[in-house]
């Protein structure tokens, strides 16, 4: 029997082409995995996340000359961007080609793909003959996993392989970049901070309105720990709940409460990103009553950081 967690990627690759799910390591989180093109292996992705069928699939390339096997067009700017960074965290919703099964996309007429940017997903994604549909490996709404332990722990009984490629580096999900009757516009800030992308393609449409009947990056109660998160000053929040042991998340600063999780001693919006889903792990696994989170600078990664956090504080 097989170890649930490795590095065999021939055997990953083996369990995608008989049509099962597979947890993969990428840059930004770990995702599950199936043949992006066989609807019953994708159907199981869903089963197994309780993730619910309007909410559409990223699908993930391991070469750029593949966009083309999903995509029908590509509109002024996308190539520029795929240029720019990929592979890297950054997803492109474009028109879809028939072949990608609408239990992808939701329906829908585009498709989000991406080349994710780590050596074990690129492998794999290079010895297979079609590409992965994958979400985030965690059960829907909650936190995602930024280790091959993290999927475990949630996972772990129903799926039968985790690719373990170490921690994500990058540590927040992808930036997604759509077009709005022609325009650029932000679906969900990511991994590549928005003023990067301007820079290659202009202006870019930071709209938090629903553009889309369905886009559960875009639920408001997403990404959430169990135990209740608080965002804002951490001071008057500290004050606020002072009757309570209280689990903080701290930019740079240690303070003093029950526990406090530092994501940057540094102050590095990067380095943050990166520690931010396990530190909401670790927290709503401590003994403390509630999660206090201090707001972080609104720029860069920041504002990917900032997104999360808001969402992890929804109820
Ligand atoms: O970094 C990432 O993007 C990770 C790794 C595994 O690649 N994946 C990820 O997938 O975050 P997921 O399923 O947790 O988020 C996918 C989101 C959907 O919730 C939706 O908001 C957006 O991508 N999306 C996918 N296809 C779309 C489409 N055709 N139109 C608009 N949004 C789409
Ligand atoms: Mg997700």
């Amino acid at each position: 029997m097989k170890q649930l967690i490795g590095d065999d990627v021939a055997h990953a690759a083996e369990l995608l082409r008989e049509g099962g799910i597979v947890a993969i390591p990428t840059e930004t989180v770990y995702g599950l995995a199936a043949n992006a093109f066989d609807e019953a292996a994708v159907l199981k992705v869903f089963e197994v996340k309780q993730r619910p069928s309007f909410d559409p699939l990223i699908v993930h390339i391991g070469r750029r000359e593949d966009v083309h096997r999903v995509v029908k067009e590509l509109p002024p700017g996308a190539e520029a961007l795929m240029d720019h960074f990929w592979p890297g965290p950054l997803t492109l919703v474009l028109p879809k080609q028939d072949i990608v099964p609408d239990l992808v996309t939701s329906g829908l007429d585009t498709v989000g793909v991406r080349i994710p940017a780590h050596p074990l997903a690129l492998e794999l994604l290079r010895s297979l003959d079609f590409p992965l549909a994958a979400p985030s490996a965690n059960p829907f709404g909650y936190v995602s996993p930024t280790t091959a332990q993290h999927v475990a722990d949630q996972l772990g009984d129903r799926i039968p392989y985790i690719l373990d490629g170490g921690p994500c580096i990058v540590g927040v999900e992808s930036t997604i970049v759509g077009l709005d009757d022609g325009r650029w516009v932000l679906y969900r800030p990511g991994g590549i901070a928005v003023e990067r992308i301007e820079e290659v393609i202009g202006r870019v449409a930071v709209t938090m309105k629903k553009v889309m009947p369905v886009a559960p990056g875009m639920l408001e109660s997403h990404y959430a720990p169990r135990k209740p998160v608080h965002v804002g000053d951490v001071i008057t929040l500290s004050q606020q709940h002072k009757s309570k042991r209280i689990g903080m998340i701290s930019f740079r600063e240690d303070h003093d409460v029950h526990c406090c999780e530092v994501l940057s001693s540094s102050g590095d919006l990067s380095e943050a990103a990166r520690h931010l889903f396990s530190a909401l792990r670790t927290l709503d696994a401590s003994d403390c009553d509630v999660i206090l989170a201090e707001r972080f600078p609104d720029e860069g990664l920041g504002r990917a950081i900032n997104d999360r956090l808001r969402r992890a504080a929804a109820r």
